[in-house]
């Protein structure tokens, strides 16, 4: 182990620490997460376990940054091709240890001078002021070679960071080669490393694969490069839980729960009102202003936005979905959706792509749009699809209509004007218009244009037949109540209720009959 790296040459060999190259290895199976899904593409609020290590790193505008693919490589190729096109995936054919991933690394940056950062691909939670102070530390002390150290509760697994007796960095211990005594530090390695290019090369030439697993360590270079003399430093990480890695599901979910829980509280310190944290889980991805309010059980996703003053929840998951200033969005589910001022959606609605709400807009009760845009102050109430469709402004949708978009083979589109009034259960069958202050009567199918200010009337005429029940239904409770009902009209019926038109129910605009009636607001 004690190869000595020449020391003559350690003069000519000063970084220059401008020039950063970081690599970031993430060829490892992750067995433990018995997935299909290679671990560093596991998703945790908003990114990979790949995608935050790289968010970590950025600060550090690295010249070159260097991601160590192996299993699951071609899926991990296409992720960085998405996430991270500047980043230059490196192929470990086999996974022969993190020195080796790091020497195959190396020989694609040929050119790389000055400092290099290695980071563990499983380490979700570091934070970039983290990485930079390691950075910052390393370089201001000439170091050869800077571990990020911290002090864990539960060190099992990790590697040992061994002091000497001056309270140096002697050598990392894999938990494995271990003895009793160096099992019992808690201090560990984070998998968080700064080098010197030139004197890490030279290191990396010098690994042996003499140990518990047969690998090249990486670790293996600080008792290396201690024992050449150089200078290897120590830097410790202020939280430790940054460092925590992942290598199951059950540590995923923890650090999910430690992430979520910084999140949160960075918007409650932005003034915020998370109502319970313990239940909110938003995306690091995702931007809320001051003084919204996100009640409890709600998932904000993605490039989701929440403007000031603006109520989420509860029960409510939003994805990719932008909500204006004072909008409300109650029990409800949206992906891809934009949400204008002071709108209102929910209780119980669905906003699918493209579904975007003008300024007071109302998307009610068991409603799912879809391609629609809905203008200024127009309403969907209850109970609707509204799907591929232009709603002018301050139009009222009767409840419980179906905006027929799909004819089997493609979608068809429909318009409604401003200031219209369609009736109650009520199917537009696209393409079809409906102008300006029109306004069609309940239970109307609407397959061709209306103009503006028109009624339009598309349902049977009811027919009543009189004295039915009794004829075809004596005997039943049916029956008697038309009996009794007919006794009572004969004994006290007023001339004013027997001249009354036929009643269509209370809610619905009911076509010429009794067209005054408002529709369902
Ligand atoms: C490593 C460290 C250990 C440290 C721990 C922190 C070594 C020898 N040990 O151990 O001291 O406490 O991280 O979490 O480095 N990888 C490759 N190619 C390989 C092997 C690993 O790319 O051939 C990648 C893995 O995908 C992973 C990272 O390197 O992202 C660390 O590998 P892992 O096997 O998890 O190392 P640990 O045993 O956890
Ligand atoms: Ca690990």
């Amino acid at each position: 182990m004690a190869a000595r790296l020449s020391p003559s040459r350690r003069e000519p060999l000063v970084s220059q620490p401008r020039l950063r190259t970081v690599v970031v290895l993430a060829a490892g199976e992750g067995k433990r997460m018995k997935s299909a899904l290679p671990k560093v593409l596991h998703p945790l609020l908003g990114r990979t376990l790949l995608g935050h290590v790289l968010a970590a790193a950025e600060p550090l505008r690295a010249d070159r940054t260097v991601v160590v693919v192996g299993h699951g490589a071609e899926q991990v190729r296409a992720h960085l091709a998405e996430i991270a096109s500047e980043t230059t995936p490196v192929l470990q054919e086999r996974q022969l240890g993190t020195g080796h991933a790091v020497r195959i690394a190396l020989d694609a940056v040929a050119e790389a001078t000055g400092t290099v950062v290695v980071i563990n691909g499983d380490v979700p939670l570091l934070r970039p002021e983290t990485v930079a102070a390691l950075v910052e530390a390393h370089e201001s002390a000439g170091a050869a070679a800077t571990v990020l150290a911290a002090e864990v509760p539960d060190p099992t697994g990790l590697g040992r960071i061994v002091r000497d007796a001056a309270g140096r960095l002697a050598q990392i211990v894999e938990e494995r080669d271990a003895t009793a005594e160096q099992r019992g530090l808690r201090e560990i390695n984070a998998g968080i490393y700064a080098f010197d290019v030139v004197r890490l090369r030279e290191a990396l030439g010098k690994l042996s694969t003499d140990n518990d697993q047969g690998e090249e360590y990486l670790t293996d270079v600080f008792g290396l490069l201690r024992d050449a003399g150089e200078p290897v430093a120590v830097h410790c990480a202020p939280d430790h839980v940054e460092t925590l890695g992942c290598n199951d599901r059950v540590e995923l979910a923890g650090l999910r729960r430690l992430l979520r829980d910084r999140v949160n509280e960075g918007w409650m310190r932005t003034g915020v009102s998370i109502l319970d944290p313990h239940t909110t889980w938003i995306d690091v991805t995702v931007t809320v202003e001051r003084d919204a309010v996100i009640d409890q059980n709600t998932q904000l996703q993605g490039a989701t936005v929440v403007g000031t003053g603006a109520l989420v929840g509860p029960d409510t998951t939003l994805v990719d979905t932008t909500v204006g200033a004072g909008a409300s969005v109650v029990r409800s589910h949206a992906v891809g959706a934009e949400v204008g001022p002071q709108a209102s959606v929910g209780p119980y609605a669905y906003l699918r792509p493209q579904s975007r709400l003008a300024r007071k807009a109302k998307v009610g009760t068991f409603v799912e749009t879809k391609k629609a845009t809905i203008g200024e102050g127009s309403k969907v109430p209850h109970l609707s699809y509204v799907g591929d469709a232009t709603i002018g402004e301050h139009s009222n949708i009767g409840a419980a209509s179906v905006f027929v978009n799909y004819d089997g083979v493609r979608k068809h589109h429909t318009t409604i004007g401003s200031h219209a009034r369609t009736g109650a259960d009520n199917m537009f069958v696209a393409p079809v218009r409906v102008g300006d202050g029109a306004y069609t009567a309940a239970g109307s199918v609407i397959v061709s244009d209306v103009p503006p200010g028109a009624m339009a009337v598309a349902r049977g005429q009811q027919r009543n037949v009189e004295g039915w029940v009794l004829r075809k239904r004596a005997g039943t409770a049916a029956a008697e109540a038309a009996q009794r009902a007919r006794e009572d009209a004969s004994g006290t019926a007023s001339p004013a209720r027997e001249g009354e038109p036929i009643h269509e129910g209370p809610e619905t605009v009911g076509g010429p009959v009794n067209a005054g009636d408002t529709a369902t607001e």
